[in-house]
């Protein structure tokens, strides 16, 4: 299988000792158009998810991330399903699921463990994560919440999503208290969005050992270029996004044409450099891009098996820097 001819080790997930590809899969994209987000992606059959499954798997990646609130369950079930469909089994595998926290307090972070297992089928939690800072419960309450969950491994690992950096730190600092580490915090990342390089969340979580999972790797779609073709529009929420705008669209043209010419000398996409520029980025990131079609599962994991030269990864560096400032004025 694709992981012998890597050109990424393994990554170690923040301070705990579970190793992972340096890519793993995402699974919003199985919501199956249920939930409160679950209709921001086309609904997939069965089928077609454990082909995009499939084809990840093949690539090499052995990871998974989904959540409560991708379809409340749908995207949980549908993984599931696809990794049995393809008889992959618990010890081969490893999945991230986050519990929803809006208007919930503590006691709901414990109570949903039972329903996340039933609808992963017998797949355990490797990550659990706080999907937003959101809770109507304190942190402390929150911690020591996760806390019991990891004492009585119910979870592997405890991880949090979009959370500042001072709330990331009293986060670690709750859960190192109890002899834990906060594995990972899960924020957006990409060529166009580096706002965790700004914001103190990136310098932070190298300093304490969090690992980052960078979300929206592609912004969502729009690093493939496929928006920047004549003729071509997002459909669904995409549509109203101001990233799918024609203005924005122009504004990082110049950036699609470099990652285009890059990648023919490796003979891969648009889409595989500008993953590739992640996980040369920062060696402890992970990324967890998305997939709608089991063509786009296969370059994803394919994305693996070259690196771009420093050279290569400072010229994107310099181009998504001008980019990015333009787009502040
Ligand atoms: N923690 C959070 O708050 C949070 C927020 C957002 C996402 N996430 C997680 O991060 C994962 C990925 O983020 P995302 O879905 O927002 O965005 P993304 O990974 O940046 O984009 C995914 C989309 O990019 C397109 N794509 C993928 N591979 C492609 C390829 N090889 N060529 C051309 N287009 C390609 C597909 O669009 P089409 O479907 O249009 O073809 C796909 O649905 C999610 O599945 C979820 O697990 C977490």
């Amino acid at each position: 299988m694709g992981e012998h001819n890597m050109a990424f080790e393994l990554r170690t997930l923040g301070k705990t000792s579970i190793k992972l590809t340096a890519l793993g899969l995402g699974a919003w994209q199985f919501s199956q158009g249920q939930g409160l987000v679950g209709g921001f992606w086309p609904t997939l059959d069965d089928e077609l998810i454990a082909h995009i499954v499939q084809e990840a798997w093949m690539g090499g990646i052995r990871w998974f991330d989904t959540a409560e609130i991708y379809g409340h369950g749908a995207s949980e079930r549908a993984l599931s399903k696809a990794l049995k469909t393809l008889q992959i089994s618990s010890d081969e595998v490893m999945i991230a699921t986050k519990w929803w926290p809006v208007g919930r307090t503590y006691r709901s972070l414990g109570a949903s463990v039972p329903r996340r297992l039933q609808s992963l089928q017998g797949y355990p939690i490797t990550l659990y994560q706080i999907h937003q800072p959101w809770a109507l419960s304190s942190l402390k309450a929150q911690a020591e919440a996760l806390i019991h969950l990891l004492r009585e491994k119910l979870v592997y690992a405890a991880g949090v999503s979009n959370f500042s950096a001072p709330a990331m730190r009293e986060m670690a600092h709750r859960l190192n208290d109890a002899g834990f580490p906060l594995a990972s915090n899960q924020m957006r990342f990409n060529l166009l969005d580096r706002s965790i390089e700004k914001n103190g969340v990136l310098n932070e979580a190298e300093n304490l050992g969090v690992a980052i999972i960078a979300y929206s790797p592609l912004q969502q779609g729009l690093l493939s270029g496929k928006f920047h073709q004549a003729g071509t529009h997002p459909t669904g929420f995409r549509r109203w996004s101001p990233y799918m705008s024609k203005k924005y669209l122009a504004r990082t043209r110049p950036l699609i044409d470099l990652l285009g010419e890059m990648g023919q000398r490796y003979h891969k996409t648009a889409a595989q450099v500008s993953l590739n520029w992640i996980l040369s980025a920062h060696p402890q990131m992970l990324a967890i891009p998305g997939a709608t079609k089991p063509e786009q599962a296969r370059q994803l994991a394919d994305t693996l098996s070259f690196r771009l030269s420093e050279d290569e990864y400072q010229t994107l560096t310099n181009l998504s820097d001008k980019i990015i400032s333009k787009s502040r004025k």
